[in-house]
């Protein structure tokens, strides 16, 4: 694969992105939007997209669609904006020759030969029939295709699905999304860890006491019952986002910025992780989950999970990863946080405050505004030598590169037109996080209830015992 030339972001290729599932959620918030801001800031400057769904529409309808997905999600929009934008949306009816037709009608006017972009923004059950679809179509030359997560359900299912995909496209054509590789903050990792010398040589198991990754969510199931039915917080939310987010945390220095030796260092991440146990995790549903429309009356889908992991290499081992995630719970948070292992003996004396807020931390912040901030004791001036927690922190808000931030989607798309892997994942790194995943899914312990707007079950206490959970902060981010 070749080396990333491109640190600048620099624009796409001529393309056109075929989005099935267009009149969707998941394009009405977050793609239709992103594919816009992408044109508006000269990143795609000669896109082309056809929408197509299984909804009633014709190319009109579409438009108003998405001029409506821009008025919630986009800011202002400019009306030159929306007529170069609206000029390049085409609609799709369902069956192979509308698909081609449609095609053919949005590039015509291309000078230059597009490249396509199969966006499957369509439920796991639906991709493969897709797949099929562009084989039969003729449309996989030329093309690269995005596949939503959750990719697969388990091994088995995994396997099976990469085995089916690899008929039809070959590995250099298919991006697995996930879109917390696409985070600016998840990035800030890497550069925090592997631009500075400050912290790789703390980094480890001599300095490192546990590991936070932290995901709670206030949201709900948001209509879409049927699909978080059948998936559940493990599947929707662990398997995918947190294990990557756990990878980039974890991972060896890379030897070089490009796909092949980054996916090469989560891999090794993933080969070193030890099978989760089921007696390590505590899967919880909150109270009034099963009266939800769409939802079985005895589900026992979870809708929270909390567990504990290890990474069994020569860095990491004995370390516990402590991951969190669930719907409906006190605050929406998405934080990795670091405890540093305490002073071997302290010349403080108890009354002190010494200890008294758990350990030092590095946190950071994954959300949109990112932030990063080093938790550490201090004394408290005046008379006596009182110790109080105190922080430094830093805040991407504060810098004058705040405007520029691009949203995970906007960046996975861009990276997929451009074929670079990076921020992918594989199907060796997928069916890996299946195959640990396997004892748990085989034996899931029961669902315990928790009140919306707690933080999950009293059962996450003990599984952290003798550390405590980070969340709920116990002093705000500074504003
Ligand atoms: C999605 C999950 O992948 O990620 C959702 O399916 C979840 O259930 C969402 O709410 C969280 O993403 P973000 O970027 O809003 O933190």
């Amino acid at each position: 694969m070749a080396r990333n030339k491109d640190p600048q972001g620099t624009p796409g290729p001529p393309t056109t992105v075929v989005l099935f599932g267009a009149t969707g959620d998941l394009a009405r918030r977050k793609l239709l939007p992103g594919m816009f801001h992408l044109l508006r800031s000269g990143l795609l400057p000669h896109v082309q997209i056809v929408g197509t769904s299984l909804d009633e529409h014709t190319r009109e309808s579409f438009i108003e669609f998405t001029r409506a997905s821009l008025d919630e999600f986009a800011g202002d929009v400019t009306e030159a904006e929306w007529a170069d934008y609206s000029s390049r949306l085409f609609w799709a009816k369902p069956g192979i020759g509308n698909l081609h037709a449609a095609i053919e009608e949005a590039e015509a006017g291309c000078t230059e030969p597009q490249q396509r972009l199969h966006y499957l923004s369509v439920p796991p059950k639906a991709a493969m029939s897709v797949i099929h679809d562009l084989k039969a179509a003729g449309l996989v030359d030329r093309s690269r295709v995005i596949m939503e997560k959750p990719f697969g359900t388990d091994l088995a299912s995994a396997r099976q699905l990469n085995a089916a995909v690899h008929e039809v496209f070959d590995e250099e054509q298919v991006f697995r999304i996930d879109h917390f590789l696409g985070k600016e903050a998840a990035l800030n990792i890497l550069a925090f860890r592997f631009a500075n010398g400050l912290f790789e040589p703390i980094w480890n198991r001599t300095m490192i006491d546990h590991i936070q990754i932290d995901v709670p969510e206030e949201l709900g199931l948001e209509q879409r019952a049927s699909f978080y039915e059948s998936t559940g917080a493990y599947r929707d939310m662990v398997v995918t986002h947190l294990f990557q987010v756990l990878a980039f945390t974890a991972m060896e220095p890379p030897t070089e910025l490009n796909p092949q030796a980054i996916t090469e260092e989560k891999n090794k991440v993933f080969r070193s992780m030890l099978p989760i146990e089921p007696k390590d995790v505590v899967r919880g549903q909150y109270a009034g989950y099963r009266d939800e429309p769409g939802v079985a009356p005895d589900s026992e889908t979870e809708t929270f999970i909390a567990l504990k992991c290890y990474v069994d290499n020569w860095r990491w081992a004995g370390v516990p990863f402590y991951l969190r995630t669930g719907k409906r719970l006190a605050a929406g948070q998405r934080i990795i946080s670091v405890a540093f292992k305490e002073p071997p003996k302290s010349m403080f004396p108890a009354g002190s405050g010494i200890g008294q807020n758990g350990p030092d931390h590095l946190t950071f912040d994954l959300a949109d505004r990112s932030k990063v901030s080093l938790s550490f004791y201090g004394k408290r001036p005046g008379p006596g030598f009182r110790l109080e927690k105190v922080s430094m922190q830093f805040s991407m808000e504060e810098t004058s590169w705040s405007g520029s931030v691009l949203e995970a989607y906007e960046r996975l798309i861009l990276e997929a037109v451009k074929g670079n892997h990076t921020l992918f994942t594989t199907a060796q790194g997928v069916e890996r996080l299946w195959e640990v995943s396997a004892p748990l899914l085989e034996n899931p312990t029961p669902v315990r209830m928790y009140e919306p707007g707690s933080w999950g079950p009293n059962q996450i206490h003990q599984l952290i015992a003798p550390h405590a959970w980070r969340l709920p902060f116990e002093r705000r981010w500074r504003d």
